[in-house]
């Protein structure tokens, strides 16, 4: 008995001891705190400033040590990812996709994190406040006019800005291979970014297509590849939204093995016309698996393929809706996507697919395409035309809703018209719209979205 005294009267002295032990939280006034309206800026001091600020505001518990080492942890983790007391002198657009990224993380369910919103419920973000968030970020702003733009989406010409050759496109950063034959897998959605004004064509492997068609997406096999292209989003003179300067692509590859520290994908990212690696170091992966980790319940995996496959959780994790009928004569979304557009008028969206014959005359494309290439006798275009509706995974994004219509113009040979053939309404029946010479026109002379 005396010793479990002892015992206890040591462990009392440790635990009071170890209390000194104790580095610091720095604490500091906001040096260019983040610009938004005084409702906003109440609600991210409730529900963020704790972690995301310079303001060192604790509870007692949390100044217990050792709790307070976790604490300290957490909060300076935090603040090197987003502090809203240094936001301010990021260009204004910076500053708003900040916000997007934030409303996303709390909308689903990652941020304020659960383990501290438990001890600190009042940090917990409610329904109104993250409905006051969205309306100060909402509606999306217009894409900005017309940029001088160096690679043709509508206009301008290519300067020398091409690499040698996507096979010699450095890898990543964490060693991770770029994969040159992205170009030719085939699309698995599109999404319009309003967040930060891009357009990306998500595309898969052929690994990732069949699970997508099978439904096998939860987890995606092993083999699985993703490439996300992005564009800049550029108005045309035809009021249509196109891509416009190319910005990026993004691969990942699924195998549970290799990549098992970061959560089962292996992540790269090369920017610009040159596709160079992204990041400083090999940690730039922490950016991809922070941001892809709250949809970890189904596989890390954003996109909602377009597919008629019956899943788990329709619709949250296949856009059935989107499909396009077995009644149609081609099957489009089974080809090569060429570009896509945004009609802010009518809300829709549209792709234009080609089979292997039009994708021929693309990729033979030389510099400053700023109209449809030739097609040869053969080829088969199909423009597919859907409603937009908001990404249920990512407010700020839109993805395709249910078919209006698809199109399709058959390039006959010998300098003859083609043929155009429309399907529309429910169930997307022959409908032989007007004006078919002019929506041939405007089908053929789509120019491709720029690819390095
Ligand atoms: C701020 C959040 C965020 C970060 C950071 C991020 N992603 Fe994503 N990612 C998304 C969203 C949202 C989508 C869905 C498509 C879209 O709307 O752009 C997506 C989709 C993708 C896709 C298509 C497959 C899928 O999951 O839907 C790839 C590939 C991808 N991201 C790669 C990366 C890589 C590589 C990195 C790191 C260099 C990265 N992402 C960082 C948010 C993010």
């Amino acid at each position: 008995m005396r010793t479990l005294g002892k015992l206890i009267v040591a462990l009392v002295v440790f635990f009071v001891v170890l209390q000194v032990v104790r580095p610091s939280i720095p604490a500091k006034p906001a040096t260019a705190e983040v610009q938004v309206p005084p409702e906003v800026r109440q609600l991210l001091e409730k529900d963020s400033y704790s972690c995301h600020s310079d303001q060192r505001r604790l509870s007692w518990f949390d100044e217990i040590v050792p709790g307070y080492w976790l604490v300290r942890h957490d909060i300076l983790t935090a603040r090197e990812h987003l502090n809203f007391f240094t936001l301010g002198s990021a260009p204004a657009a910076m500053q708003k996709a900040t916000l997007y990224e934030a409303v996303n993380m709390i909308q689903l369910g990652a941020m304020p994190l659960p383990k501290f919103v438990r001890l600190h419920p009042e940090a917990k973000v409610t329904p109104d406040e993250l409905g006051t968030l969205k309306a100060y970020l909402a509606p999306w702003t217009p894409a900005p006019n017309p940029m001088p733009s160096a690679q043709p989406g509508s206009g301008g010409k290519i300067d020398a800005l091409a690499p040698a050759s996507l096979a010699m496109v450095q890898p990543e950063l964490n060693g991770f291979p770029f994969d040159p034959s992205f170009e030719s897998w085939k699309p698995i959605s599109t999404t319009d970014r309003g967040d930060n004004h891009t357009f990306r064509f998500i595309l898969g492997n052929d690994v990732a297509v069949k699970a997508a068609q099978t439904g096998k997406i939860s987890p995606w096999p092993d083999g699985a590849r993703f490439a996300k292209i992005a564009w800049q989003q550029e108005p045309g003179p035809d009021g249509l939204v196109h891509p416009g300067k190319f910005v990026q692509v993004e691969l990942m590859l699924k195998n549970a093995r290799d990549y098992k520290d970061t959560e089962g994908w292996g992540w790269g990212r090369w920017r610009g016309a040159d596709l160079k690696p992204y990041g400083k170091d090999a940690h730039f992966v922490n950016e991809c698996t922070g941001c892809h980790q709250p949809l970890r319940g189904i596989d890390y995996v954003y996109t909602i393929p377009i597919t008629t496959a019956k899943v788990r959780g329709d619709e949250v994790v296949n856009n059935a809706g989107a499909a396009l009928p077995a009644s149609l004569p081609y099957q489009p979304l089974g080809w090569n996507a060429i570009t896509m557009y945004v009609d802010p008028k009518t809300h829709t969206t549209a792709a234009l697919y080609g089979n292997d014959a039009a994708m021929h005359a693309v990729h033979a494309r030389g510099a400053g395409r700023t109209e449809g290439p030739a097609y040869p006798a053969g080829a088969v275009l199909a423009l597919v035309t859907w409603a937009q509706r908001d990404d249920p995974h990512w407010f700020g994004a839109r993805i395709p809703d249910r078919p209006q219509a698809v199109e399709f113009v058959q390039v006959a040979g010998g300098g003859q018209q083609g043929s155009y053939q429309r399907f529309a309404g429910v169930g997307l029946t022959a409908d032989q719209g007007a004006a078919a010479a002019q929506r041939t026109n405007f089908v053929l002379g789509l120019a491709p979205a720029w690819l390095p």
